[in-house]
């Protein structure tokens, strides 16, 4: 039978499909959460745009879409784009990765509970 949850999360508008090049990260503040929007070849990925090992922002680390990886400028952790995971020290802990859709050329993020990971990375 239904097993739907009380309060689904709702998409939202962070941009336009033409306001990121490829490659390129931006931070977004919506609905109290600060994003970290990277526009992919043929996908995009949100984070959460707070470094988990202080508070500097990811949006402004260098990105490698061949790794799916952003730089945390800081100290040099990276991140994975698609699961928030922190892949090199000094980070050791994940950042909240949501999904990404794309729909009429507006980017659309959903922003999910605490403790329910994230799936980043749509097409
Ligand atoms: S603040 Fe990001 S690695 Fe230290």
């Amino acid at each position: 039978m239904s097993a739907e949850t009380a309060t689904s999360p709702t998409p939202v508008v962070v941009c336009n499909e033409d306001d990121l090049a490829v490659g390129e990260a931006r931070r977004f503040d919506v609905g109290g959460h600060r994003l970290a929007v990277v526009r992919g070849h043929d996908c995009w990925f949100a984070i959460n745009d707070e470094c988990s090992h202080a508070d500097f922002s990811l949006a402004e680390g260098d990105v490698d879409l061949d790794d799916c990886t952003i730089e945390c400028w800081k100290h040099g952790s990276f991140f994975s784009l698609t699961t928030g995971a922190a892949e090199t020290l000094p980070a050791t802990r994940p950042v909240a990765a949501y999904p990404v859709v794309v729909k009429d050329g507006e980017v659309l993020v959903t922003i999910q509970t605490p403790n329910t990971g994230g799936a980043g990375g749509a097409s």
